[in-house]
């Protein structure tokens, strides 16, 4: 068993798709381990996407991301982090097939509704920086 850390990202919390997606992960089979609602400050959103600092739409990003509040997740289950990617979806909505929560739910590749990690350092990285109890 495998944990990954999910993320409703601000745009999916104001257009109420909390329950969307607990509901689509839940099925799929997987389980929920910790939930929280919160908004990140700039400095866990900054460490968060540190992998990111160079890119051009950093600033944006973390703007967005620290522009409401967000649906933090930790989730368990076999493959749990290339299943929920495989929910996901791709990055970019409109390239994300019908059926994948970006999909199904989104259109600019910024306001892509939800975050999960994408490899077991980052998973690991990640549920210890929004779970530190959970380490
Ligand atoms: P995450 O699960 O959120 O990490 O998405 P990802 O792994 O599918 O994509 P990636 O890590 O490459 O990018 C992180 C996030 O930055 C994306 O989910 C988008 O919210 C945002 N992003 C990626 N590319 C762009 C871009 O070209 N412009 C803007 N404004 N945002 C972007
Ligand atoms: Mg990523």
């Amino acid at each position: 068993t495998e944990r990954t850390l999910v993320l409703v990202k601000p745009d999916g919390v104001s257009r109420g798709l909390v329950g969307e997606v607990i509901t689509r992960l839940e099925r799929k089979g997987l389980r929920l381990v910790a939930a929280e609602l919160r908004t990140l400050d700039r400095e866990t959103a900054e460490t968060h996407y540190a992998e990111h600092r160079e890119r051009p739409f950093f600033a944006d990003l973390v703007e967005f991301i620290t522009g409401g509040p967000l649906m933090a997740l930790v989730v368990e289950g076999p493959r749990a982090i290339e299943a929920f990617r495989a929910l996901a979806g791709a990055t970019d909505p409109v390239k994300a097939g019908p059926g994948t929560i970006r999909g199904d739910f989104a259109l600019e590749v910024q306001n892509n509704i939800v975050h999960g990690s994408d490899s077991p350092e980052s998973a690991e990285r990640e549920v210890t920086l929004f779970f530190p109890n959970l380490a």
